[in-house]
């Protein structure tokens, strides 16, 4: 446990870079795994959670050499195996508490002709994976997963899952809800089925998995809310990705720098997928001065869009969010209620149910901590709806919160705590390693 204390601050200044996005970062491990050909991977994120899926895929016996540094310049180089190279690991898989890692894998797994044991740790193993088995299921995996009697919905599923797969065939689905982590699952088990395997949207969820496929070669098409890829066809590597700084982390950043009188920053390189920047949208109706220019990067990254992010500081208004944003800011809705509490008048961020079941609760982590520190929150129930409304303070006050354990919990409430009055103190902040190890160094810098 590392506990840490914040005080305000006067000003944000400065330029700074990021260790490439997360998102792209498992999808380029696992396509370069399964490809034909050496791909070197630049601007590597040395996180737990890509870690995690790197060590699993060195469990399936795929060759990987790292140079790994804690700021945004590792590089690592993958051996792609072929479609049908990974071995049958030694024991279990243990995917801690990265999702990501856990359900993209489970998809890869589900085209294998092996059995494997997947387990997690202790936040992961209580997140819900119906939504994975059930597909990989219909497509003809057989998987077996931990029932929780007592649990409010008696039907959901739950890590440890054991996975027998190969044999798979292509289906349609209609997504029950709007994942990303579910929809790459399906399209990564799709490449081992006979026939075409269809997944259809009803919200679009980012699209890093199709992108780094077609980069790779793959048939993959999408009309639409329709995403439709041919079962049994190599891969072929680009040689070499170079993945642009993660958006979810300059999010912090950039609401430190929205908020805080008197700051100006420039964040170079930044992924600007149009699936994922719902946070610069909202941030901009708010009435945030936030300019986007093309990259300062070289080369520029051709597979998934990028630019340079200039914030400077300004008054905040409160505005509705739609349900329909959602999914295009899910990992931003923490940073984003800290926003909404400096800014002046309401705001509503619709449909977040999803909060529920991401590291920790984060609906109940940001509720407790926010009005702890003097936020106007409500959390509105309607049905399976939840609505978050939030009325603008003049400032938050300083006082004692907790991470729950959780990385964008913690580092949303580090935020808060540089933009409130008096100190704030922050019980746990090692989990922030899951996403983003250098954060607050990379805060130091900028800090005066
Ligand atoms: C992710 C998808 C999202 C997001 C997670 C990363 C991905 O999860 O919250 O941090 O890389 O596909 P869901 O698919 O559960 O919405």
């Amino acid at each position: 446990m590392k506990s840490l204390s914040f005080q305000p601050t006067s000003n944000v200044k400065g330029t700074i870079t990021l260790p490439g996005d997360k998102s792209i970062a498992h999808r380029a491990l696992i396509i370069s795994a399964i490809a034909q050909g050496t791909t070197s991977i630049k601007n590597f994120p040395a996180n737990l959670d890509s870690l995690m899926t790197l060590s699993t895929l060195q469990k399936l016996g795929v060759k990987i050499t790292k140079i790994l540094r804690p700021n945004a310049l590792s590089e690592i180089k993958i051996f792609g195996r072929g479609l049908g190279g990974l071995k049958k690991p030694r024991g279990s898989l243990f995917l801690g508490n990265s999702g990501t890692s856990f359900r993209l894998l489970c998809g890869l797994l589900s085209g294998q002709d092996f059995a494997v044991r997947l387990e997690a740790g202790l936040s992961l193993s209580r997140r819900p994976m119906r939504r994975i088995s059930l597909p990989l299921r219909m497509m003809g995996a057989r998987i077996s997963a931990q029932r929780k009697p007592h649990s409010a919905n008696r039907r959901e599923e739950y890590p440890p899952l054991t996975i027998k797969g190969g044999n798979l065939k292509g289906i349609t689905y209609k997504m029950p809800v709007a994942s990303a982590q579910v929809k790459s699952a399906i399209i990564l088990a799709g490449l081992y089925a006979r026939g075409e395997t269809r997944v259809i949207e009803t919200v679009k969820t980012r699209d890093h998995t199709e992108r780094m496929l077609k980069l790779f070669r793959a048939d993959i098409k999408t009309l639409r809310n329709m995403i439709k890829i041919k079962g049994a066809q190599e891969l072929v590597s680009p040689g070499t990705i170079n993945i642009p700084g993660d958006i979810s982390s300059a999010a912090f950043f950039i609401v430190l720098a929205a908020i805080i009188p008197g700051s100006r920053l420039v964040i170079r390189n930044v992924s600007l997928n149009p699936l994922r920047i719902g946070l610069l949208r909202v941030l901009k109706r708010m009435g945030a001065e936030i300019k986007v220019t093309r990259s300062s990067a070289r080369p520029v990254t051709n597979f998934e869009p990028a630019g340079d992010i200039i914030i400077t500081s300004s008054k905040l208004k409160g505005i509705g969010v739609q349900t329909e944003e959602i999914p295009s800011l899910i990992d931003e809705l923490p940073i984003l209620m800290v926003a909404a509490s400096v800014a002046s008048g309401r705001t509503v961020f619709a449909g977040i149910g999803e909060l529920r079941v991401k590291e920790t609760d984060r609906i109940n982590s940001m509720f407790k901590n926010l009005k702890s520190m003097g936020a106007q929150i409500k959390i509105i129930k309607r049905g399976n709806s939840e609505n978050i409304i939030i009325d603008g303070v003049t400032g938050l006050r300083g006082g004692r919160v907790k991470s729950f354990g959780d990385h964008r919990t913690a580092m949303s409430m580090v935020v808060a705590g540089l933009a409130a009055r008096g100190k704030t103190y922050i019980d746990d902040t090692s989990c922030i390693r899951k996403s983003f190890p250098d954060f607050l160094n990379k805060l130091k810098s900028l800090l005066r």
